[in-house]
């Protein structure tokens, strides 16, 4: 049994490190919310590569499961080809944003496949997988198991229809799947029946699991972690870990159990062991030997960067799994907080749901929200916000202004007037001094996955810089030839200082940094550089463009592309079916009318002909409805928060036709669009208009 401990730094020689951050899901696309832990795990690997030490960082979609498979079905395609072509997305929002994993696998994998049934079968031989009989609910028109959140009915406590299976959404009260009234399947609309079934279950109740466990989490990194931990485990000698429900009826996309026909692997238990599928795959392109590394005892280190939703999974159930099964544990998990935009949760219809892909195809740089997600970034589980006001400035003045700046200035009046070749005395000039011993700080730093430590140490440095060439003024000393000498000593300690500057960002910018180690002519950046100046043997070629600014144009354009439009999206299906539902019964319902109430509202199906964003107002549109009359109607309607206008011309909906004409600041409105929200329209899930079945015609009422 060994306790993990934390990364020993001091250690000389190369080590040996398996790095992974979580699989994502694979019925779904990459978000900004993905990519800070993707992005911070890339920033640590790529600053301990500098080191030098054999660093290893896998990935993998993580594929199975019941809403994959349901996904798969509602595209009328197999899940495999659902999950190769999300693969394919993934792989290339990876990429773009520079995340350098060493393998980017699958967990529908042979490999995986392997594993998991050799971990399972070990884990039973230690008498730690029990099969037992449980009661579940099934939907008998689906023909399958019902997972807690595909299962929905009324709230036991408030009456709130539509409620999940384990919370109300409207009173907040916590309770079973079981304790619903007129319970429901939200796949099929059947009510469910009770079930029984044999699962398998690890039995984390053993004691050895609990006295393993409690021994285990002494060595976490982060207090927090340390401290859920001791609450999950309970007192010593009081265990609280329930046996883990490891099995799954089929229907299920999975790995079938060995011996156990129509029984799956639960996606969880394969899911992690996917990181060691990805690593075999590796260590099999590579010659690397896969079982020095996960055997007990190795001397590899082996760290999972996670989210802070999933630690459960990663500190109980992972590194029991592994001890158990005859395995190395995991030496850390670090975890991280939830990324936030301009202080809220993501939102689709705020247009802050942005995915990977919009970033790039609205052409944002996305070593700009490398840089400032890095300077935001520390090692605790707070979460974290994006806030694009911010996000302009820092990048704006931090890494053009400040840094980009340096090598802009310097490298003009070195390719003219010196040929391109530094001074070499001016390489010891203190202020290089200063630059150079701070570079194994920033390292640590990056290694303690302090990055805002690091990225506010360089800029300070940056701010020195930019003091003594402003001292210096090299654009006077430029004017006298009597100053030649002077002028080549200011630009050259300006470029060593920006050589020793983009050291220290290579981590959080890799691209930029190839863009200057060509302009110097130099090898790729090591930690260890510091110390090889630049020479006048070598000269610099021609200085090209490094980086530009944000445009406050490029984030409108984001925001807006990112809006929620009509169109299913495809991804977490069972939530975005349902929100909608859940929050029109947060409105109290308004008193009893008659029929003849009713009547008296003239509701008409109309076409969108054209619609408008209006000058001076951010949340109207201006809509021109055909509703079957001679001319067309104008009406204002606050819903610019929800759609892009081109997003609504030509789209039926319905209007009241028979309301009072209002004047508006704006213009006359004549009429009213439906439309469903929440009492607060800005809350989740926002806004959606009305619209009727494809063979309505413009002009036709509703009653
Ligand atoms: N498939 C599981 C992980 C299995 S690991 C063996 C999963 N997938 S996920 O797609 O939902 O999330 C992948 C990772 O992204 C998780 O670590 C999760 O915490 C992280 N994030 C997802 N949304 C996030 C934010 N909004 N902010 C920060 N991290 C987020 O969980
Ligand atoms: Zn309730």
């Amino acid at each position: 049994m060994t306790a993990p401990d934390t990364a020993s730094a001091a250690s000389a020689g190369p080590r040996q490190i398996l790095v992974t951050s979580a699989l994502p899901y694979a019925n779904g696309q990459i978000h900004l919310g993905h990519l800070v832990e993707y992005i911070q795990t890339d920033i640590w690997v790529r600053a301990l590569r500098m080191h030098g030490h054999e660093v290893y960082y896998v990935g993998a979609d993580d594929t199975h499961g019941t809403p994959v498979m349901l996904s798969a079905e509602k595209e009328g395609v197999a899940p495999r080809a659902l999950i190769e072509r999300v693969w394919r997305e993934h792989k290339q929002d990876f990429d773009n944003f520079l995340v350098s994993f060493d393998n980017y696998y699958s967990t529908d994998s042979d490999e995986n496949r392997v594993l998991c049934e050799s971990i399972f079968l070990a884990l039973k031989d230690a008498g730690l997988i029990d099969a037992r009989e449980i009661e579940q609910a099934y939907d008998p028109v689906k023909e399958m198991f019902l997972p807690d959140r595909f299962i929905k009915g009324e709230c036991p406590k408030c009456g709130a229809k539509d409620q999940y299976g384990d919370s109300c959404e409207v009173c907040g009260s916590t309770y079973q799947p079981t304790d619903l009234v007129n319970p429901y399947s939200a796949i099929s609309g059947a009510t469910p029946v009770r079930r029984a079934s044999t699962h398998y279950f690890f039995r984390l109740s053993d004691p050895r699991c609990e006295n393993f466990l409690r021994g285990w989490v002494g060595g976490l990194a982060q207090p927090e972690a340390t401290n859920k931990m001791r609450e999950w485990l309970g007192e010593a000698g009081d265990a609280k870990l329930a046996d883990w429900d490891i099995s799954r009826d089929a229907p299920y996309f999975g790995f079938e159990i060995p011996g156990a026909p129509g029984k799956y692997f639960y996606v969880w238990l394969d899911a992690p062991v996917g990181y060691y599928a990805s690593f075999k795959h590796l260590a099999a392109q590579r010659g690397l030997d896969f079982d020095a590394w996960v055997r007990p005892g190795a001397t590899a280190e082996q760290y999972h960067f996670i989210g802070k939703d999933i630690l459960y999974f990663h500190t109980l159930f992972w590194p029991a799994m592994l001890e158990f099964s005859g395995h190395r544990t995991p030496t850390n998990v670090f975890a991280h907080g939830f990324l936030t935009v301009d202080g809220a949760k993501m939102s689709k219809s705020r247009g802050t749901f942005i995915t990977a892909r919009s970033f790039v195809e609205t052409g944002l740089n996305p070593e700009w929200l490398r840089y400032y997600f890095a300077a935001k970034l520390n090692a605790t589980m707070e979460d974290i916000d994006l806030n694009f006001g911010d996000f302009q400035a820092r990048v704006n003045s931090d890494i053009v202004g400040k840094y980009v700046n340096i090598a802009s200035r310097a490298a003009g009046f070195l390719s003219k007037r010196f040929e391109g070749r530094v001074q070499d005395s001016a390489m010891h000039h203190p202020l290089l001094g200063t630059l150079r011993a701070a570079l194994p700080q920033i390292a640590a730093y990056y290694e303690a996955r302090e990055y805002g430590r690091a990225v506010r140490q360089t800029m300070e440095l940056a701010d020195a810089v930019n003091a003594y060439v402003d001292a210096a003024k090299p654009w006077d000393q430029a004017k006298d030839d009597a100053n030649a000498v002077a002028l080549h000593e200011t630009v050259s300690v300006s470029l060593e200082a920006f050589r020793l500057l983009s050291i220290a960002l290579k981590p959080v910018m890799p691209a930029l940094a190839a863009k200057v180690e060509a302009f110097l002519d130099v090898a790729p950046f090591v930690w260890s550089d510091g110390d090889v100046p630049l020479s006048s043997a070598r000269p610099i070629n021609a200085y090209k463009h490094l980086m530009t600014r944000v445009d406050p144009k490029q984030i409108e354009a984001l925001v807006a592309a990112n809006r929620a439009t009509l169109l299913p999206t495809g991804n977490a299906p069972a939530q975005a079916a349902t929100t909608a539902t859940v929050t029109a019964t947060a409105e109290p319902q308004s008193a009893v009318i008659s029929i003849d109430d009713f009547a008296k509202v003239d509701l008409r199906v109309a076409r969108i002909v054209d619609c408008k964003t209006v000058e001076g107002s951010n949340k109207l549109l201006q809509l021109t409805l055909d509703v079957g009359e001679e001319t067309t109607r104008n009406v204002f309607s606050g819903i610019q928060s929800a759609y892009r206008p081109e997003d609504l011309v030509g789209k039926l909906t319905v209007m009241v036709a028979n309301l009072a004409p209002r004047k508006m600041k704006f213009g006359l409105s004549e009429g009213m669009v439906l439309a469903a929200s929440a009492s607060d329209e800005k809350a989740e899930p926002g806004l959606y208009i009305l619209e009727p079945h494809p063979g309505a015609q413009p002009g036709m009422r509703v009653k």
